[in-house]
């Protein structure tokens, strides 16, 4: 049985059905993948897929062999529905990136866009290490904090959206490091938390919590109050 801890945060992104909701959008999606090597032999877990818009890409575009995994139910339905309704091949499943359904090495490359700051991240990265084949690639789209925040403000913030952590950059290249992953880059993209955010693609559940509808004002309401000190980096890295 998967336990979920869930935000209002999440419980929102699931029940808007907010598609690509990581920094940077489908925009910045498209931008990484085409930095990888992947073709249409690829094996590739995508994971805390969300609605799935990013497995969709990279079963349409590169035809590559596509795993989405997330841990919310609502999230998995639509990601599936999103698959049948494109026509394309893709497996979804729900599973936690903390212990996760799959043989050791069973992927080339695993992608996590937005996902890693709301779990125990050194178990996901031990995760995620023990899935990738031999010289394969983990590439995350993370959250980073450019300096430490007064601790009353880190509570909150981490409480409204779930995080189990929020890191430095240097602290994700430690953890990363300790994890036995090599060859560590990181990207820093050009625009901040705040801009190049296109309207987002919404999937509505029926039956929403008329007090989802004031998160996103929050959501925004936080990212301007912390601009400059919530940010966001590319991790790439190899297993060797
Ligand atoms: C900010 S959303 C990002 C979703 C998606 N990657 C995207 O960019 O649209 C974070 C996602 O991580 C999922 N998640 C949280 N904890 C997880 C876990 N332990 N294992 C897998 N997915 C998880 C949430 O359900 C949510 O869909």
């Amino acid at each position: 049985m998967v336990q979920i801890k869930q935000s209002i945060y999440l419980e929102f992104l699931s029940k808007f059905g907010v598609a690509s909701a990581h920094p940077g959008g489908m925009d910045l999606t498209k931008e990484i993948l085409l930095a990888e090597n992947i073709n249409r032999t690829s094996s590739i877990l995508d994971v805390g897929c969300g609605t799935g818009q990013t497995t969709a890409y990279l079963a349409d575009y590169y035809g590559a062999n596509v795993t989405g995994m997330d841990i919310n139910p609502i999230m998995v339905e639509k990601a599936r529905n999103r698959i049948m309704l494109e026509k394309l091949s893709a497996e979804i499943i729900q599973g936690s990136i903390e212990q996760a359904p799959f043989e050791n090495e069973e992927f080339d490359f695993i992608f996590s866009e937005s996902v890693l700051a709301f779990v125990n991240a050194t178990n996901a990265l031990n995760e995620i290490y023990r899935l990738l084949k031999n010289g394969g690639r983990f590439i995350a789209n993370e959250l980073t904090l450019n300096q430490p925040f007064p601790d009353k403000e880190m509570e909150e913030i981490k409480q409204f959206y779930g995080f189990d952590s929020f890191y430095t950059e240097e602290d994700w290249v430690l953890l990363l490091e300790k994890n036995g992953f090599k060859n560590i880059q990181i990207y820093k993209p050009q625009y901040s938390l705040l801009q190049n955010n296109a309207v987002p693609e919404f999937h509505y559940s029926e039956n929403i919590d008329p007090q989802l509808f004031m998160v996103m004002m929050e959501h925004f309401n936080i990212m301007y109050k912390y601009e400059g000190i919530m940010d966001y980096r590319i991790f790439t890295c190899t297993k060797e």
